[in-house]
């Protein structure tokens, strides 16, 4: 992915690491367009910050998903970035029956709005000269936090299909790169862990993953350093260690 001059369009812009990234590409020379539900963040990031244009998006509403590809491919025909990032993540309790709306709420936003987003958008970047797809996912595609099962579910699933995509965008010679952000812990609200030490600063995960971005323009993956001893535990043998220390148990 080259780090400047491109038109971007980042789910789940309003805040977190969402907010975090189109602040830095916008500092870096990119177009960026933030999506996102709360309208009130919307307009005080574009009043704060000249440049960045928004749109109210809800990526669980397929109404929504049509009306933002419409917009967009009015208002920035030039678009050439996806950033799929829009996400929930909530602890839910298999054992209560309050938990299945938990669960579906998460194959909505996370799985199934990327999903539904990626089909409405692919078309208006195939063809463009440095088109890439973005999805965030997560450490826990590769070990669940079993607290939050369905959210590890719809991370491990987008995982998955990042692979199929890139694959078919590939042999189908369409020119969209296909890159898989795998945050480990990060300090935002995202389950109330934005102050917590157990988590990487904000700042610091935005300047590792952009660093390496940078440096390996045509990485699958962006795995930072805390998020790869969880990345890699399959192929290192750790998993059931791993599985243990996420569980306390
Ligand atoms: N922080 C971590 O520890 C961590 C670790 C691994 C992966 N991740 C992933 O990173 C991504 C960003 O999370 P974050 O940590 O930055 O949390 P966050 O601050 O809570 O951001 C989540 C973003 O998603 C948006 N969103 C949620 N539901 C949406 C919907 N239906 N339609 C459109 N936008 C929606 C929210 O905006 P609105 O409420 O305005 O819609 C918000 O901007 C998520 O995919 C998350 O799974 C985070």
């Amino acid at each position: 992915m080259k780090m400047t001059g491109n038109t971007i369009l980042i789910t789940g812009g309003t805040s977190g690491i969402g907010l975090g990234l189109a602040l830095r590409l916008h500092e870096a020379g990119n177009k960026v367009i933030v999506a996102g539900r709360r309208k009130e963040l919307l307009d005080d990031i574009t009043a704060e910050h000249p440049g960045i244009d928004a749109l109210v998006l809800d990526v669980a509403d397929p109404d929504s998903i049509a009306r933002a590809r419409e917009t967009v491919a009015a208002s920035h025909s030039g678009l050439n970035v996806l950033v799929n990032n829009a996400g929930i993540m909530l602890p839910e309790n298999l054992l209560d029956p309050a938990g299945l709306q938990v669960a579906e709420d998460h194959v909505a936003t996370n799985l199934l709005g990327t999903i539904r987003m990626t089909y409405a958008f692919l078309p208006l970047l195939v063809g463009k000269d440095d088109a890439v797809v973005v999805n965030v996912t997560s450490a826990l595609a590769f070990v669940p936090f079993p607290i939050t099962p369905t959210y590890s579910a719809t991370k491990a699933a987008l995982h998955s299909f990042s692979d199929s995509l890139r694959i078919q965008l590939t042999g189908a010679d369409a020119g969209v790169q296909v890159i898989e952000v795998v945050p480990p812990g990060v300090r935002t609200t995202l389950m109330g862990q934005q102050d917590s030490d157990q988590s990487m600063p904000l700042d610091d995960f935005l300047t590792q993953a952009l660093d390496l971005l940078r440096e390996k323009p045509d990485a699958k993956e962006i795995v930072v350093e805390p998020a790869r001893f969880i990345r890699d535990a399959v192929a290192t043998g750790t998993y059931d260690d791993v599985l243990a220390v996420i569980s306390g148990s």
